[in-house]
Parts: C-alpha cells; sequence; structure tokens
C-alpha cells in the first residue's frame, strides 16, 4: 500500500518556487480543539498512534490563525499570540514548521507571519494543541492552494491537512471535520488510517460537551510524558486490544443512536486513561477529589432521571460532560444545582458538537 506520507514528500517537490502563482498574500483560519470519546494514548514512529480513537470537534473552543506570506530571499518566522511576541510557542511552531518542510519544502522561500488566539482561557482542559496544530495545518494548506492552485478539492484540502495536523499534534488530525472523526487504521472502519484522521457520518446524533473546570493550574505531567510512558507500559497490549474494541463499538454507537454502549465506552475509555497514567512507571495521578465527586454525581443522575449523561476526562482532573443535545434543559438544571459547587470558582464552559474549520482571512475579495 502506498503511505501517503510518500505520495505528500514527493508531491511536494514538485511545487516549486518557479511556477507559484503568486508573491505574496495572507489566509486565515478558525479551527475547533475536539474532545475524545476513545482516547489516542501512546505512539509510535512519526507520530503514529498505537490505537485507533475516535473524538468530535467543539464549536465555542476554538483557536484563530492568520498567516501572511511573501516569497523573500531572506525567509523569516515571527509568531504572535494574541498580537504580542510569544517565544515559547513561537519555537515549538517554528520547530513544527521545520519538520513540514519535507513535505511543503516551498515553505523555505517563505517569510511567514504567524498570529494566533484562542477562544478560551488556557489551562482549562482542553486540547489547545489539537485547535492551534490544526488551524495552523490548514493556513498551510491555504497557502499552497493560493502559490500553486493545487489543493481545490475540499477533501483532498483536509486529508492534507489532518495529515499535516498530526505531525504538530496527534490529537489535531481529528479536528478538520464536522462531527465525529477516527484516526487511526482499524480493520472495522473502513478507509481508517494511521496517518490522517477521517469523519464519520453521524446520522443526527448530536452531543454537548460542558466542560467543569475542576483545577486550571498546570499538570504536573505532560501528554507527552505521558505518551512516552506507554512505550514499556506493562498493561499496552491489552490496551490496544481495548482501544480497538471500543472502535467498534462506539462507531456502531454512533451509527445506531445506542447512547447506553456510547455510555458505557465513553466512562470506560476516561478511567483508562487515568488508570493507564496510575499503572506507569512511574505512575502518577492527575484527578482531584472534585473530579470524583462529580463522577458520582453523574452516575448518580444518570441513574435517577434515565438520562444518557455520561462524563469523559483528558490528561487532567478537569471533567468534559457528554450528553444529547436534546437533554439540554434539563441537563443544565441539575448541572447548576449539584455539579457547579465542585467547580473551581463555579467555573464552566458549555460546548457542543461543532462544524469543523472555517475559513477567516483569504487573499483577494474576502
Ligand atoms: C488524552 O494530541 O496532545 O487528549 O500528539 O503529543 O501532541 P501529542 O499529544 P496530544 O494527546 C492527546 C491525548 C488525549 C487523548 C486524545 O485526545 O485522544
Amino acid at each position: 500500500m502506498i503511505r501517503l506520507s510518500d505520495l505528500y514528500r514527493e508531491h511536494g517537490r514538485r511545487l516549486t518556487p518557479g511556477d507559484m502563482d503568486l508573491q505574496a498574500g495572507i489566509t486565515g483560519w478558525r479551527s475547533p480543539s475536539n474532545i475524545a470519546l476513545v482516547k489516542y494514548w501512546g505512539k509510535v514512529g512519526e507520530q503514529m498512534p498505537i490505537n485507533p480513537s475516535v473524538s468530535f470537534s467543539l464549536s465555542e473552543s476554538y483557536t484563530e490563525t492568520t498567516v501572511e506570506f511573501g516569497v523573500t530571499d531572506d525567509p523569516r518566522i515571527v509568531f504572535s499570540f494574541g498580537g504580542s511576541l510569544s517565544e515559547s510557542f513561537g519555537s515549538r511552531v517554528e520547530a513544527y514548521i521545520g519538520r513540514v518542510s519535507e513535505y511543503l519544502p516551498f515553505l523555505g522561500a517563505l517569510s511567514l507571519r504567524i498570529d494566533s488566539s484562542n477562544s478560551f482561557p488556557h489551562s482549562a482542559g482542553i486540547a489547545s494543541s489539537a485547535s492551534a496544530m490544526s488551524a495552523l495545518a490548514m493556513c498551510l494548506c491555504s497557502i499552497e492552494r493560493n502559490l500553486f492552485g493545487t489543493l481545490q478539492d475540499d477533501t483532498a484540502f483536509k486529508r492534507k491537512a489532518s495529515f499535516l495536523a498530526r505531525l504538530g499534534s496527534g490529537s489535531a488530525s481529528r479536528s478538520l471535520f464536522p462531527g465525529f472523526a477516527v484516526w487511526g487504521h482499524h480493520p472495522g472502519v473502513p478507509g481508517s488510517s494511521d496517518e490522517v484522521a477521517q469523519p464519520l457520518p453521524f446520522r443526527g446524533l448530536r452531543l454537548r460537551d460542558t466542560i467543569l473546570i475542576t483545577d486550571s493550574g498546570e499538570k504536573p505531567v505532560s501528554s507527552s510524558a505521558g505518551h512516552r510512558l506507554m512505550e514499556r507500559h506493562p498493561y499496552r497490549e491489552a490496551r490496544i486490544a481495548q482501544a480497538f474494541d471500543h472502535t467498534l463499538k462506539l462507531t456502531g454507537a454512533i451509527r445506531d443512536r445506542d447512547m447506553h454502549t456510547l455510555v458505557r465506552v465513553v466512562e470506560q475509555e476516561a478511567l483508562t486513561l487515568h488508570g493507564l497514567m496510575m499503572s506507569s512507571d512511574p505512575g502518577y495521578g492527575l484527578l482531584n477529589d472534585r473530579t470524583w465527586a462529580i463522577i458520582r454525581e453523574v452516575r448518580r443522575f444518570r441513574e435517577q432521571s434515565g438520562i444518557p449523561v455520561c462524563f469523559t476526562l483528558d490528561a487532567g482532573p478537569n471533567v468534559h460532560l457528554v450528553y444529547p443535545d436534546d437533554h439540554q434543559a434539563e441537563t443544565a438544571e441539575w448541572i447548576d444545582e449539584r455539579l457547579l459547587q465542585h467547580c473551581e470558582e463555579g467555573r464552566r464552559i458549555d460546548d457542543g458538537m461543532g462544524r469543523g474549520p472555517e475559513e477567516i482571512r483569504k487573499t483577494g475579495p474576502q
């Protein structure tokens, strides 16, 4: 089978500065974060996941990135965050541009002025690398399209953007699509791949995600360190088998709108993720008393009301409450009454399934 990395590398070599249609321009994309229902945890080689994952794109939690680009003899990258120069994120962006230049060698002839901002606060338990890297990857694909007239087809454009986003952050590959996405090869999901994510048909199942902030502090152990600990994890093989099984069950549940299965799989995934952290060598735990109090409340409310509300967790102590759109009213009341008391200063973010990235700036008539 032909690997996409080989195809894109080969294609990139043929995009030579002499063929550029344009010398300078601007592009901008708003791209969402996503919440994983089956978790990506552990990677091999060039950002390949050890197991498939499933997520949905959010609507209110996003990054907006604009890139001004121009052909120059003295290429530079200037990065600012919300208008202010940011050296720490700037060096990550610079390393990323270096990494993707293998697939987009024309970037070596360009100066880039990149500005980025997030719609959500730092450390809110929202994967900012997913929205930031997917927004940047969309901008890079737009630059290619602007300069060479390639990637006119939306599917081809998103596919390449997902490939490039993955190289910046694995979870970013899944932010490119409306609704649900799957990343990672699974024999039961036609077309699925370790190199790119793809959208999953969801026939009207619309979910919300209310993010309950229990602690907005910096995480003591980063996701990158957590991924590394999966390399020699004693339960690695069992985890991989479980994630394959969960992906099949969850994609089936989404297709059939089977909320019973969805709730079971989503909660098992969340607790497994943190179980894996605790059983790593060295082991660590990120959950706090408030997280556990919320988890108990969720299970009690579900049992009493019959409403299919469940919790999921990213690599931190904040809780993502996932539930169908059509139970929003009853759920909102319960959140106010029972859950906000467990949040840091009563903080929560109301989010839900979104429509994927949106173009916000382009060269020529806006
Ligand atoms: C727990 O995508 O942040 O959120 O590829 O190293 O950037 P890198 O990791 P990242 O890991 C996300 C892990 C997770 C689960 C998930 O989103 O699937």
